[in-house]
């Protein structure tokens, strides 16, 4: 860039006001900075990204073929085709007992672009959404954006890092819209089991305004003997205010293809469909045929990818707890660990300078050890650090091991 284009780029109040209120995506910039080191030859693991490290299954990949040789090359209504629409309808009802009729869903780019819709439609300014910390960075980002005010309720870590009904209540204002609970958690993994869940549905019952935003994204991304439910399914007196959000990113290993999709009360999916009439149109049609064949598709990979994960969950649980200064427990859900890193707060790097927060820590795992993870901070709750086990189980132990390395060094 030329030193005039560089000073143009930075002319005040060419960017909107809003956009000073958020941040750009921690979690995509330390991908990018570890992009970075591993271009200057360095030998770097990242364990930052929220991906399946599995490759989408090939009947998938054989429909997206088969739906371009057909020509189904063109626009699709807004919220869906037809044939994906049945498809998100049978799956709420297979899955989650939940009936939707195809007007009260929608396809969008990926699940992060149904929320996005969903608040783009329903926030006024001013108006609260509680959100439960730890969470996903986007949330609040996105209800800032939309002119939303996120309303955080702190973290428990001796809960699990699950909201308990207390809290939720306590959040609760005349203000509040929306109320977002996401099981499995990114980034904690914690999952709420069903008594969990609606000790939670109760308090929502006792306020009426209130929307619920279940975020579904990791509903198979479970382990053990766990049963995942959903707040509409357990208390069918939420089904009138709930959208149920879910996609196919992380259980058909499909980020790339960006779908996901909601079912909820008509109105909001009415209003959502007609945001995105104005933004995306619809979601891309070939990648609509590969999500229909992944919905209605074999389904048995899915066991199989979850032992996978489980298997690594263990490793990784036990190699991190074996580290003098870090804590971590072992969720029930997702493919992330969410470990405390407060015993290495104080403690002075081969430099002599001192980690002050969970930030320094991961910065100096990154540069010194080669390891990018995510610093608690950046999901609302500190000193963590939220590791993604979606990696083979050689990188995982490779990465506990230079965790371990890096960690004694420091005094
Ligand atoms: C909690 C949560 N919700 C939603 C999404 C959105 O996923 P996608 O937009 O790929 O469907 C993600 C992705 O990381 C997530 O972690």
């Amino acid at each position: 860039m030329t030193q005039q284009a560089d000073r143009a780029a930075q002319a005040p109040g060419r960017i909107a006001a809003r956009l000073g209120r958020i941040k750009p995506s921690p979690t995509v910039s330390l991908f990018g900075r570890v992009a970075e080191l591993r271009a200057e030859g360095r030998s770097v693991i990242g364990l930052v990204a929220g991906e399946p490290d599995f490759d989408t299954p090939d009947n998938i990949k054989r429909a997206a073929i088969e739906a371009i040789k057909a020509g189904q090359t063109k626009y699709t209504p807004v919220a869906g085709t037809p044939t994906l629409k049945a498809a998100i309808c049978t799956k709420f009802k297979r899955e989650n007992d939940l009936d939707y009729t195809p007007d009260q869903v929608i396809a969008g780019v990926g699940g992060k672009h149904v929320i996005f819709n969903a608040f783009l439609a329903t926030l006024s300014p001013g108006d609260e959404v509680v959100i439960p910390a730890p969470y996903w960075v986007s949330y609040p980002e996105m209800v800032t954006l939309c002119d939303g005010v996120p309303v955080i309720i702190p973290g428990r870590a001796e809960r699990g890092f699950k909201l308990v009904p207390d809290d939720l209540d306590h959040a609760i204002t005349p203000r509040t819209k929306w109320v977002i609970l996401n099981s499995p958690s990114n980034p904690s993994g914690a999952a709420y089991t069903r008594d969990e869940l609606r000790g939670l549905t109760q308090v929502l019952c006792r306020h009426p305004n209130v929307m619920v935003l279940s975020d579904d994204i990791y509903e198979h991304l479970t382990y053990g003997d766990f049963t995942f439910t959903t707040a509409a399914q357990v208390e069918p007196e939420l089904y009138e205010r709930t959208l149920t959000v879910n996609g196919v990113s992380k259980t058909y290993c499909m980020t790339g293809w960006r779908i996901g999709y909601g079912g909820g009360p008509r109105d909001i999916v009415k209003a959502m469909s007609s945001v995105q009439s104005h933004s995306t149109t619809n979601p891309t049609s070939i990648s609509q045929a590969a999500a229909v064949e992944a919905l209605n598709g074999p389904q048995d990979f899915i066991a199989e990818n979850r032992a996978a994960f489980a298997r690594r969950r263990a490793m990784v649980v036990e190699r991190l707890n074996a580290i003098d200064g870090l804590e971590c427990q072992e969720p029930q859900g997702a493919f992330y660990v969410f470990p405390s890193c407060a015993g290495m707060i104080g403690r002075k790097r081969p430099d002599g300078s001192t980690i002050s927060n969970d930030e320094n820590y991961v910065t100096y795992l990154l540069e010194e050890a080669g390891v990018g993870v995510v610093f608690g901070d950046a999901f609302g709750m500190s000193p963590y650090f939220r590791l993604s086990y979606a990696a083979s189980d050689d990188v995982l132990r490779d990465a506990c091991d230079r965790i371990a390395k890096a960690s004694a060094a420091l005094r």
